[in-house]
């Protein structure tokens, strides 16, 4: 059949209370705008380990092992300690991005005009920010072997991992970095540590040779990380499209999101190869964590949980203007005073999660009804 099908998994921590509203959103999408496509809920973390010994139990990993799509909500936090390490990493989050090769994992930043009173960098740097980070998921220091603890004769430990790139790693991260970008301004910046690190000399080397060879209609730039971090603070304008490797993506899209108001506004998709039929699995996913230090209260921004959704329904479903409907209602829901705490200038009405739920939907029902 034509139904995509979409595995939708809270997880811990926040995960579940701002997947919820992402949740109603798909339902409306579902409902209203006929878009085809079949949900699965399933459970992943702690309550499934104590009910299972399996933080994936079998359920959970067969309905995103059969999705086109998974809706991701977050993992970790503090009661994480009561799961034993082997049975958290038999489960992993990167243990899934490594089993379906999500390598591509796209973060859009946006600034919201809606947000500068709230944001913590000036209005005249925020204005007109619209960049996304590719950041390569699948390799480099998180999954490079060797790696351990080991006791050293001196009795002291010593931990070790191991940063790595092949060619062919790089290179298929950069071509959907210059792809994208020919969808965009034209502009990629390669982001490396290549004054030091053997890794990032090959990395450059293979983003200049594939530029050459396909892309060279693109213009191509190259930061170094420490160098791409303050631009990023100083003047984030200058960015259409920055590609970077495992763990400096990581850390430079946290530094990013703060363009975009709050951690909790930040979507990301983790896109797989293109297979022999011309799907592209992918697990989207907001980019902050568990957030333990909010966890129960029904305080979270699920904004970016939301935005998640969009692109679901741009780059899986292939509904651009469902996944425009829905980041203008986003915007509508922000230009009308919706904020959660994290987003929240002083003196604001802060809603809580499920209320900034509302007010999304609200705007969809609006806008809609105007078409
Ligand atoms: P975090 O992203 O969970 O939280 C960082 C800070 O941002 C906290 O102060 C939190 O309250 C705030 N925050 C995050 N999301 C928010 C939201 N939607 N609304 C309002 N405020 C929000 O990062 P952390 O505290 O370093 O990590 C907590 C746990 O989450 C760790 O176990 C970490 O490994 C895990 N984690 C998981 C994912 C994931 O599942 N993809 C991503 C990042 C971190
Ligand atoms: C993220 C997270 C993860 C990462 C953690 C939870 C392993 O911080 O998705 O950004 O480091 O990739
Ligand atoms: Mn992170």
């Amino acid at each position: 059949s034509n139904m995509v099908k979409v595995a939708v998994v809270g997880g811990e921590g926040i995960g579940p209370e701002v997947t919820a509203q992402s949740r109603r959103v798909l339902d409306w999408f579902a409902a209203k705008r006929n878009v085809p496509m079949t949900l699965r809920e399933a459970q992943y973390g702690l309550i499934p380990y104590l009910a299972t010994g399996k933080v994936l139990p079998e359920d959970t990993a067969e309905a995103m092992d059969e999705a086109d799509a998974i809706l991701w909500g977050a993992t970790g936090g503090p009661e994480t300690t009561e799961v034993p390490a082997a049975a958290r990493k038999a489960g992993s989050l990167l243990g899934l991005r490594s089993k379906y090769d999500l390598y591509a994992n796209l973060r859009p930043i946006m600034a919201s005009p809606a947000l500068s009173a709230s944001a913590p960098l000036k209005p005249e740097v925020l204005d007109g920010v619209d960049f996304v980070i590719i950041r390569e998921l699948t390799s480099g220091i998180y999954f490079g072997e060797p790696r351990g603890i080991e006791t050293l004769p001196d009795g002291q430990r010593r931990g070790f991992n191991t940063e790595q790139y092949t060619t062919n790693q790089i290179r298929r991260v950069a071509r959907s970095a210059f792809e994208l970008a020919r969808t965009r301004r034209n502009k990629v910046c390669s982001v490396d540590k290549a004054n030091v690190l053997e890794t990032s000399v090959v990395w450059r080397e293979e983003v200049i040779r594939l530029h050459k060879e396909e892309f060279s209609d693109v213009e191509l730039t190259h930061l170094y990380v420490d160098n791409a971090a303050m631009q990023i603070v100083r003047e984030p304008r200058q960015f259409d499209v920055m590609v970077t490797g495992n763990i400096f993506g990581d850390i430079l899209s946290d530094c990013a999101a703060m363009a975009s108001g709050s951690l909790g506004m930040l979507p990301s998709a983790s896109l797989g190869p293109v297979d022999r039929f011309g799907r592209r699995k992918a697990l989207y996913e907001p980019v902050h964590g568990s957030a333990p230090d909010i966890a129960g209260k029904g305080i979270a921004n699920p904004l970016g949980s939301i935005l998640s959704v969009a692109m679901l329904l741009r780059l899986t479903l292939n509904r651009p203007e469902d996944a425009d409907l829905l980041e203008q209602a986003v915007q509508t829901a922000l230009a009308s005073g919706a904020r959660t705490a994290d987003i929240a200038e002083a003196g604001a009405k802060k809603l809580s999660t499920v209320q900034m739920g509302d007010a999304v939907l609200n705007a969809l029902d609006k806008i809609s009804a105007k078409e």
